[in-house]
């Protein structure tokens, strides 16, 4: 079948968490299954998009209200991503280095998806399923129905997956005038809380409603921000599907990103290597066990408990345990995170900003992965600490808690329950005990090996929701 992805991101092209990854890989697998799979996001200044070859294949004007913006839809010309990639360039509103976090989203993000259906819209092959991601695409759903000028893409089943419930894109009915003309007994469609709600409108409108984890639709059905009750009402047409990885790209045998490659034979010796030259990176001690951060730091990551944690860790220990956080975020976070630096030294270190190469040598270098996240719907992290031999210490929340079991369990992991500091630094005990017992911590790193994460089991999961809503 022909299935097309819309989203805001998709690595390596444009990248800020958790969806770029997903819509950078899952496209990738529905290919090898024998799909022919179509991505569209917005054409941002990045490296990739700077570096690589497009050619355009359409070009229109985006009429939002009163202003007109020029756009191109570049199509990138080898598929080296294993799918074919599509760039909706509208200058004007991005070209821009950062993805998100602009006054002017809205209009940018509402430009980004009539563009993109003008374009399907003047195309004589029409995809068999348009796989919606996020609000930042929520409206895509509602104007194929009821826009007077999509008739033509009336029947195409649409599908809305949930990566963060959190954001929702709204914004108020003065700007109703951005979509384009429809029929106006639908206008209910559009809100949420006497708002426009991009997210509200793509679950009510989209045939299909996936959540990234089975767990977080649960969640989401008694605290789903503000829009629980929706959730309740569409649950008929609601699955969680947890997400998978891209084993191809996270894979210590292979990772070109490592000071050493292993495998789950070479284990000891490969992340003893990685970890020697991450603590001379980073001044820090190989002996020691090393628990290390990866993310963005946000609340909802649970990052606002990271220094406090971190500190009180760093003491109750005695400097018996190593600290590394690599992230960016929120400006306090950031700041409290560098001033730790001066009381602990040696034995704790930050890397401020996003560094995908550093992210892979701190999964192979690392002992334990910290996930006190407050919300994830998914999280990946765990997943990807898990095929590098590191052992993820998680907050038993959205899809953490379907795919990390506390190794009191029988499992593959540290669980604790509360987003708080005591409950990370009682977890962190248990993790240091665990690093002393040398043949029960060499077990569970080898259960995380041998999980099979990838897309190729969960990608059918993708398909038979696709067959549901178009047979
Ligand atoms: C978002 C979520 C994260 C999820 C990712 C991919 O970043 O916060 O939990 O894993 O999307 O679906």
């Amino acid at each position: 079948m022909e299935i097309l992805h819309i989203a805001a991101e998709c690595y390596p092209v444009a990248k800020v968490g958790g969806l770029g990854d997903v819509v950078g890989s899952l496209p990738k697998y529905q290919s090898k299954a024998g799909h022919l799979v179509k991505v569209v996001i917005p054409h941002y200044d990045t490296i990739f998009i700077n570096e690589n070859e497009f050619d355009c294949i359409y070009s229109g004007f985006v009429k939002l209200g009163n202003f007109n913006f020029p756009f191109n839809i570049k199509k990138e010309s080898t598929c080296i991503l294993g799918f074919e990639l599509y760039l909706v360039e509208i200058p004007e509103l991005f070209d821009r280095k950062e993805v998100y976090g602009y006054e002017d989203d809205i209009e940018r993000f509402v430009s980004f998806q009539i563009a993109t259906l003008d374009w399907i819209n003047s195309r004589n092959d029409i995809p068999d399923v348009i796989n919606c991601h996020d609000h930042h695409t929520g409206l895509i759903p509602f104007m194929m129905l009821y826009a007077n000028k999509y008739e033509k893409l009336r029947n195409i089943p649409t599908v809305i997956t949930i990566h963060n419930a959190i954001y929702q894109g709204q914004f108020g009915f003065d700007k109703l005038y951005y979509l384009p003309d429809f029929d106006l007994s639908k206008v209910t469609f559009l809100e949420w809380d006497n708002r426009i709600n991009s997210l509200a409108t793509a679950i009510k409108c989209a045939l299909a409603v996936s959540t990234v984890s089975p767990n977080f639709l649960n969640e989401i059905n008694n605290f789903g921000y503000g829009l629980e009750s929706l959730f309740n009402l569409v649950r008929h047409k609601s699955r969680g599907i947890l997400n998978g990885i891209d084993i191809e790209v996270w894979n210590p045998l292979k990772d070109e990103m490592l000071f050493a490659n292993y495998s789950i034979k070479t284990l000891d010796k490969g992340k003893q290597k990685n970890k020697e030259k991450l603590c001379s990176q980073f001044d820090l001690d190989p002996t020691k066990p090393l628990f290390s951060f990866i993310g963005r730091l946000l609340e909802e990551k649970g990052a606002d408990l990271l220094p406090q944690a971190a500190a009180m860790a760093l003491s109750e220990n005695f400097l018996e345990i190593n600290i590394l956080i690599l992230g960016s975020g929120n400006a306090e976070i950031e700041n409290q995170l560098s001033h730790l630096l001066a009381t602990f030294k040696g034995n704790y270190n930050v890397f401020i900003g996003y560094n995908e190469e550093l992210a892979h040598q701190i999964y192979a270098g690392s002992d334990f992965l910290l996930m006190p996240s407050r919300v994830e719907p998914c999280g990946l992290n765990q997943m990807y600490s898990f095929r590098y031999g590191t052992i993820p210490i998680v907050r038993r929340t959205g899809g953490l808690k379907d795919s990390v079991i506390d190794i009191g369990d029988n499992g593959n992991g540290i669980c604790h329950y509360q987003a708080s500091i005591v409950d990370i630094c009682s977890s962190i005990q248990r993790a240091v005990k665990l690093y002393k017992d040398k043949k029960n911590l060499k077990k569970i790193q080898k259960i995380g090996m041998n999980i099979d994460h990838s897309w190729e089991k969960v990608c059918q999961e993708y398909i038979e929701m696709y067959h549901l809503i178009t047979y």
